[in-house]
């Protein structure tokens, strides 16, 4: 039995009733990208950087404890308020402990590439979650960079010890994967190293750690590439300066209550300063072209990134194609989506989901079984996600979570608005990256017990 290292080791399974319109004003944590950042570079800058909204979730808490055996000084000095004291580029200290990033890829794979930078060994571990899904991806570039990997769990998996490289080789490197944690990685091993680290990718993903490492002073390039793909250029070997960090409210948090709204008849519902960074926003696209109204509010930028209060009432919904080359800017959000499309009128056909099956969980074929035992009409054909939306959900299914905060969420979503109640198996996962869901979805009216 692996250790579940949530905030409560205790399964607590909960369920979602129908409920009365959800109504009032909230503001979702803080967006766990740029939270797990801030820590981390917060932690590589020499001097003392003040963080305000970070998410106080599981996840990035194992960041931070992740930091401080590697040298740093991580405190809380307030609600959402931190300080790092920093050590500087490759200047981590060997941990005494294997580092246990719990639930999260973020955390691992990012401090991988930070660790694969230093001249230190570290081991790397997380729960059974974690353990199951691929490093080896990440191994590779790190490898080439001069790190090493000296154990590797069978598979590529975790745990692994990884010895950082002592004169780290600035790469040119094309990730395999659109992914925002390996171009990170490789960015954050590039600061180690003499000259430029140059990441292309066919398809842009999130650019937090770009905008973050020229915020702490980092000369970092962006040119475009072909119709969706980026090249980014990092000068190794920066002093990075402290800068504070405002962490604005998660998009992808934001989409719970926010598919919740939709589908709950009279409901109306402001969600307040939810990042709207283009790269992150294509639930948003999605949802609108399916009928939804989604008013932007006081559009305004916070901490480098543009934001808005979002209100969302009650809507009827439309089956939509959402198209392959969009998954990058909603990835975390396609159980919410297969939601939203159970409830919409005719069928949604989520194209190329192939990296959903490497998440918390294959969230491909959680999110289809969520559906299914639910009384959904829905397929997976290839890397597809079809759903048969009849604007209704029979509901009355358990469902199994599979470790993974975003299914446990989405389900309860989904019971806000079934005929027949939807249970799942374990709440405890959503600790990881909302802590509050529950507590705040109660305050806006919904029947969660
Ligand atoms: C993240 C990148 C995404 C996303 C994850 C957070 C990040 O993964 O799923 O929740 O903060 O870099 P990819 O590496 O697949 O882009």
């Amino acid at each position: 039995m692996q250790p579940r290292h949530t905030v409560n080791d205790a399964v607590s399974p909960l369920t979602a009733r129908r409920t009365g319109p959800l109504c009032g004003r909230a503001r979702v944590p803080g967006d766990k990208s740029i939270s797990h950042r801030a820590l981390i570079l917060g932690a590589l800058t020499v001097g003392e950087t003040a963080i305000t909204g970070l998410l106080e979730g599981e996840d990035v808490i194992n960041t931070g404890r992740a930091m401080r055996a590697l040298g740093a000084t991580v405190e809380r000095t307030g609600e959402g308020a931190w300080r790092v004291h920093g050590v500087g580029v490759a200047g981590f200290a060997e941990p005494r402990a294997a580092l246990d990033f719990g639930n999260s890829g973020t955390g691992c794979r990012l401090v991988l590439g930070a660790v694969a930078g230093c001249p230190i060994t570290a081991t790397f571990d997380g729960d059974a979650s974690l353990r199951s899904r691929p490093m080896r991806r990440v191994l590779d570039p790190l490898e080439r960079i001069g790190a090493r990997a000296t154990l590797v769990a069978e598979g590529g998996r975790l745990p692994l010890t990884i010895a950082g490289a002592r004169d780290p080789i600035p790469i040119v490197y094309e990730p395999p994967a659109a992914s925002a944690q390996l171009k990170s990685a490789v960015l954050l091993a590039g600061l180690a190293a003499p000259g430029e680290t140059v990441v292309i990718e066919g398809e842009a993903t999130r650019d937090h750690t770009e905008r973050m490492l020229r915020h702490f002073g980092a000369d970092v390039r962006v040119e475009p590439v072909g119709a969706h793909g980026r090249r980014v250029t990092l000068k190794g070997q920066p002093e990075l300066t402290p800068a504070a960090v405002t962490v604005p409210a998660d998009p992808s948090s934001a989409a719970f209550p926010l598919v919740a709204a939709l589908i709950v008849p009279g409901s109306d519902v402001i969600l307040q300063g939810v990042m709207l960074n283009v790269l992150r926003t294509g639930l948003f696209a999605t949802l609108r072209e399916m009928g939804a109204v989604i008013e932007e509010i006081e559009r305004r930028n916070e901490g480098g990134e543009d934001v808005a209060d979002l209100r969302i009432r009650h809507a009827g919904l439309k089956g939509v194609e959402v198209p392959a080359p969009r998954a990058p800017s909603m990835i975390d959000e396609y159980p919410v989506l297969a939601v939203a499309a159970a409830f919409a009128a005719g069928t949604t056909r989520m194209r190329g989901l192939k990296e959903l099956r490497v998440k918390e969980s294959d969230r491909l074929v959680a999110t289809a079984d969520m559906l299914r035992v639910n009384g959904i009409d829905v397929e997976i054909e290839g890397d597809d996600l079809i759903v048969h939306g009849k604007g209704r959900a029979a509901g009355g299914g358990l469902v199994a979570t599979h470790m993974d905060h975003r299914i446990a969420m989405s389900a309860l979503v989904m019971g806000l608005a079934s005929d027949k109640p939807v249970g799942i198996d374990d709440a405890a996962f959503i600790a990881t990256s909302f802590p509050d869901f529950a507590g705040m979805m109660r305050r806006m009216g919904a029947d969660l017990s």
